[in-house]
C-alpha cells in the first residue's frame, strides 16, 4: 500500500504516470497531486476517485512513500531539496542528473545505483534512456567504445504547449494559412512557439540552447548521461539531436562502435533476450506512431553490420511519455520499495 505525490500532474508527463500508476504495480492508498496556481482546483479521474490537484507546496508532500517530479529544471532546483526532507524524490527534470551524489537511473541498466541515494534520484532525458537500455547488453559482451547517434524526436518531448503549437501549425497549414505564432487560440498562450521556426510537417536540426563548440543542450545532455549511466567517462559519443514534426515516439539512429568484433547475429541473440528490448525483424518494424506509441518497451531494428566487424548500426525507438519518462521513474519507484 503506497501514499505517492506528482509535482507537475497536469504535464504530459505527470498525465502518463498517473495513467502509468493506475495500472501499475502497487496499491495505491494516497494519491496527492500539484501543479501550478493555475491549476489548482483542477479534477483528475484515478481508479474510481476524482483528485483535486492542489497548489505546489513542499509541506504538501509529509508522509509519501515517494514523491514524483515532472516540473521545469528551475522549479526542480527551487521545490525538490526541500520535498526531498520529507519523502524521497524522483525527478524527472535535467536538473541533478549529473549531480555526483545522486543516482541517474535506467533499471535495466544500473538498478544498483539506486542504493547510494540521498532522497534524490535523477531519471534520464528521453532519449538516453532507450540508447542506454538498447546499447548496454551490448556494451557488457563486446565493450563499447564510441557511439555515432541521430536522434529524432516528436513534439510532446517539449511538453504541452509544444503539442498545442504543433496542433495549431498542423491546422493552419490544412487551410493553405501560414502557420503565425503564437496560437491565439490556445488555453494556454504563450509568448511565442517554443521552437525556432514552423514544427509542423518540419525537421528541426536543433533541440536547445548552443554551447560554444556548437552542441545543443538536448545533445550534452545524450552525451553525459549515457557516461554516467554505462560508468563509461570517457565513452567517445557523437550526437545531432533533431526534432521532427510528429506528435509522439522518439527515434534514434545508432552506430556503435565496440572493443570486440560484433557480428550482427550474436547482437541479434543479446537484443532479443535484453531486458526492456522488443526486438523487429524489418517486415514486423513501422514508425513511432504505429508501434511505439502508448507502449512501454524499447524497439530495435534495422540491425546490421557497420563499416568494419568492429560497428553495429541500428534504430531504437520507444515512447518518450512513457519508457521516456513516467514508465522508467515508477520502475525506479519498484527499485526503491
Ligand atoms: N515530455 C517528455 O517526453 C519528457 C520526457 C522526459 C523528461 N521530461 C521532463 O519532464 C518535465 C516535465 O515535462 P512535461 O513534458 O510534462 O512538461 P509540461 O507538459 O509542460 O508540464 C509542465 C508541468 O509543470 C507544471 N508547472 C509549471 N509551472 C509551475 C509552477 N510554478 N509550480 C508548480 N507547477 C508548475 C505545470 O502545471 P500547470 O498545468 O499548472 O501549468 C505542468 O503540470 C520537464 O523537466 C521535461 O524536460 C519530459
Amino acid at each position: 500500500m503506497k501514499k505517492i505525490g506528482i509535482a507537475g500532474a497536469t504535464g504530459l508527463v505527470g498525465e502518463t504516470l498517473i495513467r502509468v500508476l493506475e495500472s501499475g504495480p502497487w496499491r495505491i492508498v494516497e494519491l496527492r497531486l500539484f501543479a501550478s496556481g493555475r491549476s489548482a482546483g483542477t479534477r483528475i479521474d484515478f481508479q474510481d476517485n476524482e483528485l483535486e490537484v492542489k497548489k505546489l507546496d513542499p509541506k504538501g508532500f509529509k508522509g509519501l512513500d515517494v514523491a514524483f517530479f515532472c516540473l521545469e529544471p528551475e522549479l526542480a532546483e527551487e521545490f525538490v531539496p526541500e520535498v526531498a526532507k520529507r519523502c524521497p524524490v524522483i525527478d524527472k527534470s535535467s536538473h541533478f542528473r549529473l549531480k555526483e551524489d545522486v543516482p541517474l537511473i535506467v533499471p535495466e541498466v544500473n538498478p544498483e545505483a539506486v542504493k547510494n541515494h540521498k532522497n534524490i534520484i535523477a531519471n534520464p532525458n528521453c532519449t538516453t534512456i532507450p540508447l542506454t537500455v538498447a546499447i548496454a547488453p551490448l556494451a557488457r559482451k563486446f565493450g563499447l567504445k564510441a557511439l555515432n547517434v541521430a536522434t529524432y524526436q516528436s513534439v510532446s518531448g517539449a511538453g504541452r504547449k509544444a503539442l498545442e503549437q504543433l496542433q495549431f501549425e498542423t491546422e493552419c497549414l490544412a487551410m493553405n494559412q501560414e502557420p503565425t505564432s503564437p496560437d491565439p487560440r490556445a488555453p494556454t498562450p504563450e509568448p511565442r512557439s517554443p521552437f525556432p521556426c514552423q514544427v509542423a510537417q518540419n525537421v528541426i536540426p536543433e533541440i536547445g540552447n548552443y554551447d560554444p563548440a556548437g552542441n545543443t543542450a538536448e545533445e550534452l545532455k545524450l552525451i553525459n548521461e549515457t557516461r554516467k549511466i554505462l560508468s563509461l567517462p570517457d565513452l567517445l559519443v557523437n550526437v545531432t539531436c533533431v526534432r521532427v514534426g510528429v506528435k509522439h515516439g522518439h527515434c534514434l539512429a545508432v552506430t556503435a562502435r565496440f572493443e570486440k568484433k560484433a557480428w550482427w547475429q550474436s547482437a541479434r541473440t543479446i537484443l532479443c533476450n535484453a531486458p526492456g528490448v522488443l526486438f523487429m525483424t524489418t517486415d514486423e518494424y513501422s514508425g513511432p506512431a504505429t508501434i511505439a506509441e502508448g507502449h512501454d518497451e524499447v524497439f530495435v531494428s534495422r540491425l546490421r553490420q557497420g563499416a568494419v566487424p568492429e560497428e553495429l548500426n541500428f534504430w531504437v525507438m520507444t515512447d518518450n511519455l512513457r519508457k521516456g519518462a513516467a514508465l522508467n521513474a515508477v520502475q525506479i519507484a519498484e527499485l526503491l520499495f
